[in-house]
């Protein structure tokens, strides 16, 4: 009898096997019973092969076999490879010149009739998807995903192998760290009553290790955040996180530079132009409104507030008044969008914060007309019209209000019409260094100034002397990697010496019996001779999700988390047993 080891992978076969008689083993994709012969589509890990189940053949045994197949049933067969009829050539399937005409077969497993099409192109609804994600993860292009997924890591492990890095791990049993995200917490078994946190990065352990004298560390780091889950963030994922000692922003930036181009000439045959460009945070801010600019198209925004001053449009005027600030941005040849289409794009920047969206078109017919025609002068077109290189089929949309709210919204909406009117080239990939960061920004929630980055983050010492007063001046010696309008990496140098992390933490508020209880370790470890040091973090998952082209995290991770941060497949979290809670002295208060 057959046994399930087979030598050859379906979706592999090719006319060279022609004649061969080959050995395969898989699940059934589907059947087809024309009577004397019925056909099915057999598939593995790298694709789908046509079987032909035929009497003249295979005994009436075998045949029986084949009649009895459903989707997703488990089955050995050998048999001959065979070329196709030129009419029976299928050219959607990569192996469709040939057929396998099976001699043998064994079922060795049946299945019920699963849940969901295993077929990347059946648009399943995601939520059964990920009920049943071992399924799920049986379509093509998941498949493809981690494959691909896995020679990222393998590529990302070797180069810096080769630059001389030590992979380090470090615990997941670990002390909340500040990152800007709520911490998971583990309750102790043995210490009742105190947690251990899950890391939301490696930080200190990779600062620690530099102390330690390690030099170039890098690690494949799971890191978790308690934080609400988007299209781009996962509560769960990895960062490649690295660090160096005696180095300045410029060591770490290529040496990352040279993962990126390995990973881009290996995964994409492209060849990435290095040094990277770099942009400067104000830069990016003022032209993009974002810390994290899509460069795939224009549409910047342009700062109007010094020439309508008091140009008679209240919206503008008030705004101004107010300490604001009126910013536009030229959506060049759509000025024939229908009032529906605006009216959308208004709901859509509502939520960033700005009342409404005053647009002014310049009709192809060369007349211009505006949302605010009663206060529009003749002027005031003109103004516009010089600002934003007005030409006649461009519409001119703005913001006029607080300058944060007026960058976040326009920075936005540039993104929404690209992305509604397609004007993004898909196959471009803009990847770029944003430097010179603030070092604090104001926190509105918290009614203090947090550090941007992370408060192991050293300032430009250009700057020292705006630490005492203008906290919005100080630059931080951070960095980021960004494509595509996704932050894909995050780092800076650090502070190494103990007088300048205190004056970090008394900066953020955090007072000197806090700072030792939270941090002593780490302020007890710079006593001891800490090196200069610096690095980085890039998000494994983001580049993938960049790289494969998907719309969500979920698409490059093999059991990710739902919205909810629920795992749907698992049903997790989930309650545990009243013992185990009585271990841990934890008496649950939740509805
Ligand atoms: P940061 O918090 O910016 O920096 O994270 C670094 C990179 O990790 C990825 N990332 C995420 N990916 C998926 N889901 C998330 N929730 C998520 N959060 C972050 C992003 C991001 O650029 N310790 C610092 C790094 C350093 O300074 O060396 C840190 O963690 O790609
Ligand atoms: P109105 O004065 O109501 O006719 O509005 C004229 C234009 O200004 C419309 O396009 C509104 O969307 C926009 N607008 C109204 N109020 C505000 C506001 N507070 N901030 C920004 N834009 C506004």
């Amino acid at each position: 009898m057959l046994t399930y080891k087979r030598d050859h992978y379906c979706g592999l076969l090719t006319e060279k096997e022609v004649g061969q008689t080959v050995h395969l083993s898989g699940w059934v994709q589907r059947t087809r019973d024309l009577g004397g012969v019925v056909f099915v589509w057999l598939r593995d890990r790298e694709g789908l092969v046509q079987l032909v189940f035929d009497t003249a053949v295979c005994s009436q045994e075998i045949f029986d076999i084949a009649r009895s197949l459903r989707s997703e049933y488990v089955v050995t067969v050998s048999g001959e490879v065979r070329l196709r009829d030129e009419g029976a050539i299928n050219r959607d399937l990569a192996t469709g010149t040939i057929e396998v005409f099976v001699k043998d077969a064994v079922l060795l497993n049946k299945a019920d009739t699963p849940p969901i099409y295993i077929d990347d192109k059946v648009d399943e609804n995601e939520l059964v998807r990920l009920k049943y994600r071992y399924l799920d993860l049986r379509r093509p292009s998941l498949q493809n995903n981690l494959r691909l997924r896995s020679k990222l890591v393998n590529l990302v492990r070797s180069t810096l192998d080769e630059e001389g890095f030590t992979e380090v791990e470090t615990p997941i049993l670990t002390k909340s760290t500040p990152e800007g995200a709520r911490d998971f917490l583990v309750p102790s078994r043995l210490h009742p009553g105190t947690f251990y946190a899950l890391p939301q990065s490696p930080q200190i352990y990779k600062q620690l290790l530099m102390l330690a004298g390690f030099d170039k560390y890098f690690q494949m780091a799971r890191c978790f955040r308690d934080e609400d889950s988007r299209a781009d963030r996962q509560p769960e994922f990895s960062q490649c996180d690295i660090e160096m000692s005696f180095i300045d922003e410029q060591d770490i930036q290529t040496v990352v530079e040279k993962v990126f181009a390995r990973i881009f000439k290996e995964m994409k045959g492209i060849d990435l132009q290095l040094p990277l460009p770099r942009m400067t945070w104000q830069t990016a801010m003022e032209y993009y409104g974002s810390d994290k600019p899509d460069t795939r198209f224009e549409m910047k925004l342009v700062n109007i507030t010094d020439k309508v001053n008091n140009c008679g449009f209240v919206v503008f005027d008030q705004a101004i008044e107010n300490g604001g600030e009126v910013r536009g941005i030229n959506a060049k040849g759509l000025a024939s969008m229908t009032r529906k289409e605006i009216d959308s794009l208004g709901e859509y920047v509502k939520s960033y914060r700005v009342k409404g969206l005053p647009y002014m078109t310049f009709t192809a017919d060369g007349s211009v007309k505006s949302s605010f025609n009663k206060f529009m002068t003749p002027e005031l077109v003109e103004t516009v019209r010089e600002a934003f290189g007005a030409e006649p089929g461009d519409i001119i949309f703005f913001a006029a209000d607080k300058k944060a709210a007026v960058l976040q919204s326009l920075g936005a909406l540039r993104c929404e019409i690209a992305r509604r009117k397609g004007l993004i080239d898909q196959n471009k990939y803009n990847l770029f260094w944003v430097t010179e960061f603030p070092l604090f920004e104001y926190s509105e929630e918290e009614g203090r100034y947090v550090a941007m980055h992370h408060p192991f983050t050293s300032w430009m010492s250009e700057d020292e002397e705006y630490l005492n007063g203008e906290m919005d001046k100080v630059r931080a010696r951070a960095y980021d990697l960004v494509m595509n309008g996704i932050e894909l990496a995050s780092g800076s140098i650090r502070i190494h010496r103990a007088d300048m992390q205190a004056k970090m933490f008394e900066m953020i508020g955090l007072s000197d019996e806090e700072a030792h209880h939270r941090f002593g370790f780490l302020l007890d470890a710079f006593k001891y001779g800490a090196p200069p040091h610096g690095g980085l973090a890039f998000g494994i998952d983001r580049v993938m999700m960049l790289l494969t082209g998907s719309e969500s995290l979920r698409d490059v991770i093999a059991f990710p988390k739902a919205q909810n941060a629920n795992c749907l497949m698992m049903e997790t979290p989930a309650d545990v047993r009243p013992d185990q809670l009585e271990l841990l002295k934890i008496k649950v208060d939740a509805e």
